[in-house]
């Protein structure tokens, strides 16, 4: 865990944040056709999280986009990995992205899924880091703001780990890996 750094958002700060979240989803979606579409690897604790704050029956369906590989940096090329199982035309679409960063791939996702045609569609994202944006994103219920940093833990990793870790540490890289 030497990669671990100072603690950005603790486990209490996450799990009342995502209570409210919840709560303004439940509030929002009444009489609607919910389906939840997380996004693989890094929405899954957030959305099994936020999920059991929605009083509401809804649907759970995912999909996998190419992201980072062992490096800090976005390509910037989004490819589907996994597209959804569950039909979505008609229904109310909600977008679970981990984090937000350069806004590439949620403009992506949005763009695939109108074009499956649901009723509405709208994203809800544990964080944002709205300084690296390089396209304009809509986030309707946004966890928390951070800044310019890596982060992980809460479903984030660096090359495939933390991802399990319950809070939000910043990346402290040695200087050969850099
Ligand atoms: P974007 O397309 O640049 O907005 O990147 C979005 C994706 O990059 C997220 O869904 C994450 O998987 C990944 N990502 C961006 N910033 C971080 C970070 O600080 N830690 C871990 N993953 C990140
Ligand atoms: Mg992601």
């Amino acid at each position: 865990m030497d990669k671990v750094g100072r603690v950005l958002i603790e486990e209490e700060a996450l799990n009342k944040r995502i209570k409210e979240l919840g709560m303004e989803i439940t509030r929002d979606f009444q009489g609607k056709k919910l389906v939840m579409v997380g996004i693989l690897k890094g929405a899954v604790v957030f959305m099994s999280d936020l999920a059991k704050h929605i009083k509401l029956p809804l649907e759970m369906d995912f999909m996998a986009v190419s992201s980072y590989g062992a490096s800090t940096k976005s390509s910037g090329v989004v490819r589907i990995l996994k597209d959804l199982d569950l039909e979505v035309e008609d229904k109310d679409v909600l977008i679970v992205e981990d984090i937000v960063d350069t806004g590439l791939t949620l403009h992506y996702l949005c763009d695939y899924l109108l074009s499956r045609k649901p009723n509405s569609l709208k994203v809800c994202s544990c964080f944002d880091k709205p300084s690296r944006r390089k396209i304009p994103v809509t986030i309707d219920y946004l966890g928390f703001e951070i800044p310019d940093e890596f982060v992980i833990g809460y479903g984030l990793d660096y090359d495939q780990k933390y991802r399990n870790l319950p809070y939000v540490s910043v990346l402290e890289l040695e200087k050969d890996d850099k």
